[in-house]
């Protein structure tokens, strides 16, 4: 087979695609393939990267079609094994009949200038894959058919025994992903208010300055506005500063009563160091309902803190100020190490700060389309990062953003 290797024409009814066997779809596709590598690329007109790839794919996808052929086939003992494994060998890899040695000749040394680099790049992988048709590996794939039954069963042919597994040798390992501590942490949260009948809404990371900063009462004159702070993809456009401006889109959305919490990605102008990142995440929650005062924020930010880090965790609310919120907070836990004598994770302090919270301002509550007069609402936002680099003793917040498997795997 390997020696007597000519340019065989295609059949000639093989443009009119009738029910073709898999058997015969194979063989049309081996003889375009003989035929085709007798040619150089520009006699089959291609004269593209792009039609080198997906002429390289096809070629490719030859070579793993009769090689699972080859397997599915079957041997008949152990000579005819090693024979059929030759034949292919030598069909593909063969000196100088080999299908490659003619896409070297053909192909790769004739290529145009400007073809080469990709032509080369594609011979290459087609090399390192027809390099696996090694003849005892291959042999040892093929089944050898059962010489009894061959003669009258009339699944005759079929391989019915493959070669027995050697159960000593040690399996293959398959490496298991891990879920992202910010994921983790932000799914912890997450889990903690949809049991108390909160929905998790989301929105996009590319937003307005209306939802961004003017629905939410920040006045023009903010500095959290300034183009040192925030990232401006234009005069009106920003990428997003927190998850804030979701609670705008999601009162407009489903109106009120509401209860929400807005996991996601945000943006500022921070240079990188241990502690700060360009990109972060924060966990925004929500509350608007008839009759909502300051006594649910505290209830509500009391037993999350108890459910994520513990029963005996307490929270202190100290004032603050946040122009959607009014009064605002600052929401801090007992630490979960030392339960607040004091310690290296608490700089102790004995308190962790989570992050801001407060009763929703009136004008925020009407740019959502909600009725201050009727609804009251509160709302907190946290950083994910920074908890999640308490939670775990994490020195550096860039280890987040590193795809570093060594890091990731911990967890
Ligand atoms: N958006 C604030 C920030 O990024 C955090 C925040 C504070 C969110 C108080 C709130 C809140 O919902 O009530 O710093």
């Amino acid at each position: 087979m390997a020696e007597g290797f000519v340019a065989a024409l295609p059949s000639a009814g093989s443009t009119a695609v009738q029910e073709a066997s898999p058997a015969e779809r194979q063989q049309e596709i081996v003889m375009k393939l003989e035929e085709k590598v007798a040619l150089t690329l520009d006699q089959l007109g291609i004269r593209d990267p792009a039609s080198v790839q997906r002429l390289f794919a096809e070629v490719r996808e030859a070579l793993l079609a009769e090689r699972q052929q080859l397997v599915a086939g079957g041997a008949a003992d152990e000579a005819d094994r090693i024979r059929l494994a030759k034949a292919l060998r030598d069909r593909w890899l063969g000196r100088k009949n080999g299908l490659l040695s003619f896409i070297g000749e053909h192909w790769l040394k004739p290529a145009e200038r400007d073809l080469k680099p990709s032509v080369g790049r594609a011979f290459n992988e087609l090399r390192q894959l027809a390099a696996e048709l090694e003849v005892e590996r291959l042999a040892a794939q093929i089944p050898i058919r059962a010489p009894h039954k061959a003669a009258e069963s009339p699944e005759a042919g079929r391989p019915i025994s493959a070669p027995a597994p050697d159960l000593s040798l040690p399996g293959y390992r398959r490496p298991l992903g891990s879920i992202h501590p910010i994921t983790r942490v932000q799914r912890e949260i997450e889990e903690i208010f949809l049991g108390l009948g909160y929905r998790i809404e989301t929105g996009p990371e590319i937003e307005s300055t209306y939802y961004n900063f003017d629905a939410l009462n920040i006045p023009e004159s903010h500095p959290s506005r300034d183009d040192v702070d925030t990232f401006y993809l234009d005069a009106r456009t920003v990428l997003r500063t927190h998850t804030s401006p979701v609670q705008i889109r999601a009162m407009q959305k489903f109106g009120a009563p509401l209860y929400i919490i807005i996991p996601g990605t945000c943006y500022r102008r921070d240079n990188p160091d241990a502690t700060h990142s360009p990109m972060f995440h924060q966990m925004e929650g929500l509350a608007i309902d008839e009759d909502i005062t300051f006594a649910d924020l505290k209830g509500t930010l009391d037993y999350f803190a108890k459910r994520l880090l513990g029963e005996r965790t307490r929270t202190r609310l100290t004032p603050s100020f946040f122009p959607f919120t009014e009064p605002s907070g600052e929401l801090a836990v007992s630490c979960f190490l030392c339960e607040g004598k004091g310690c290296r994770t608490c700089k102790q302090s004995g308190w962790i700060e989570l992050g801001g919270c407060g009763m929703v301002h009136p004008e925020v509550l009407r740019a959502g389309g909600i009725d201050p007069d009727r609804y009251s609402g509160w709302a907190f936002g946290m950083g994910i990062d920074r908890f999640a680099m308490t939670k775990y003793d994490i020195g550096d917040i860039q280890l987040f953003f590193q795809s570093d498997v060594r890091f990731l795997e911990q967890f």
